[in-house]
């Protein structure tokens, strides 16, 4: 099967082309013929995504983003099988720009659509880059979202912890804008804190050891702008003090998510449904979305793995933020299993992946705001 996938749920403006399969063992075999993402250069005076400029440029970037889609991989409509579209959760504006050029073009070409859950995007990536068998346990951190995910299935997920208040995207965000480096946040404070100190400064770790493996990380943003405010009174805010800020953020991070991650992992390895399936198997560790890119928590978790007895996919860096191939590859997988929509879809800014879990701030809200 071939796909097109469009994403224009938050900043970025993409489309790729998908060719696969989900063959009758289950095994997911999937390759990326083309995949162009232009993000946004348009909000980094705000310091943050502003919703009317991100729909706007969708608009002005779409039909070049598709047509340049096409022409990498050698394609035309007439090859595809189906479309898949972001239908949320995110902006609303953006979300109607992708579905009104994904629903023209399943019009003038007569071919089936689907509107994917931009989350499930990002969950399933790692079956496209890694051939992943179902069961494993997520960890999605984005700059919207932070949750820990049993995903058991197509559709099948239990969230098992969430961000309480900011997402960890938005933490590395919120932390670069009031250190002066920038948008978006997370590269920014990766590369300044190439150059720090880790342990030079404490920063608190909240619900540490608490269950569910909730995260709360807005203490932590306040804890980053008082230590800078502390050194600024000492005039020594230099390049090396916010250097020595990014690492301690980083590594305080970092342990944060492998005490969340080491309960998840004991609730979800506890289940009987889970043991059942793994037969003795490890339950793999997944990590995805946009902060998946950054190389400290990727080596901290390749570590937590270890520890835990399992593997951890991380997918390649290209993959971790948004892209129109991990919405190819949901709609592939949901169209392999009979799934297709009516031209009166409509965008939702909220859509969480568990729908029976308790509503929470991270749990399925729209992209990172200014
Ligand atoms: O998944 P994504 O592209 O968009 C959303 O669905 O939100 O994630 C974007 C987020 C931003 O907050 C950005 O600062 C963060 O991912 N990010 C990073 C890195 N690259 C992107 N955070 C930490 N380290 C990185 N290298
Ligand atoms: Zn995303």
């Amino acid at each position: 099967m071939r796909l097109l996938g469009i994403e224009t749920s938050c900043d970025e403006t993409a489309a790729a082309i998908v060719d696969g399969s989900i063959s009758p063992d289950g095994t997911p075999r999937g390759q990326i013929l083309s995949n162009i993402v232009l993000s946004q250069k348009d909000h980094e005076a705000f310091g943050g995504v502003v919703p009317e400029i991100a729909a706007r440029a969708h608009v002005m970037a779409i039909d070049s983003v598709i047509l340049a889609a096409m022409k990498d991989a050698d394609c035309e409509f007439s090859d595809l099988d189906a479309l898949a579209v972001s239908s949320g959760p995110g902006l609303v504006g953006g979300l109607i720009v992708g579905l009104m050029a994904a629903k023209s073009i399943a019009l003038a070409h007569d071919l089936p659509f689907l509107g994917i859950n931009h989350l499930e995007g990002h969950a399933l990536t790692a079956r496209l880059s890694d051939q992943l068998a179902y069961p494993y346990l997520l960890l999605l951190v984005s700059g919207g979202h932070s949750q820990i995910l049993l995903v058991s299935g197509l559709g099948q997920y239990h969230r098992l912890g969430s961000t309480i208040d900011d997402a960890l995207g938005e933490a590395f965000d919120k932390t670069a804008k009031l250190l002066g480096l920038g948008y978006p946040g997370g590269p920014a404070v990766e590369r300044a804190a190439l150059t720090g100190d880790p342990d030079r400064f404490n920063f608190p770790m909240p619900l540490r050891g608490k269950m569910p493996p909730n995260f709360s990380f807005s203490g932590l943003k306040t804890a980053v702008r008082q230590q800078a405010q502390a050194l600024l009174q000492e005039c020594s805010l230099s390049d090396q003090g916010v250097a020595d800020i990014c690492a301690s953020f980083q590594k305080t991070v970092a342990a944060i998510i492998e005490d969340r991650l080491i309960r998840a992992f004991e609730l979800a390895t506890s289940r009987s449904d889970v043991q059942q399936i793994l037969q003795g198997r490890s339950l793999p560790l997944v990590v995805a979305g946009g902060v998946a890119a950054n190389k400290v928590l990727r080596t901290h978790l390749a570590g937590l793995a270890d520890r835990l007895g399992t593997m951890l996919v991380a997918p390649p860096l290209n993959l971790c933020g948004d892209n129109g191939a991990m919405i190819a590859w949901a709609g592939l997988e949901r169209f392999s299993a009979g799934e297709a929509h009516d031209f009166d879809l409509a965008p939702r800014a909220r859509w969480p992946l568990d729908m029976n879990a308790q509503t929470m701030i991270g749990h399925g809200k729209a992209g990172p705001k200014v």
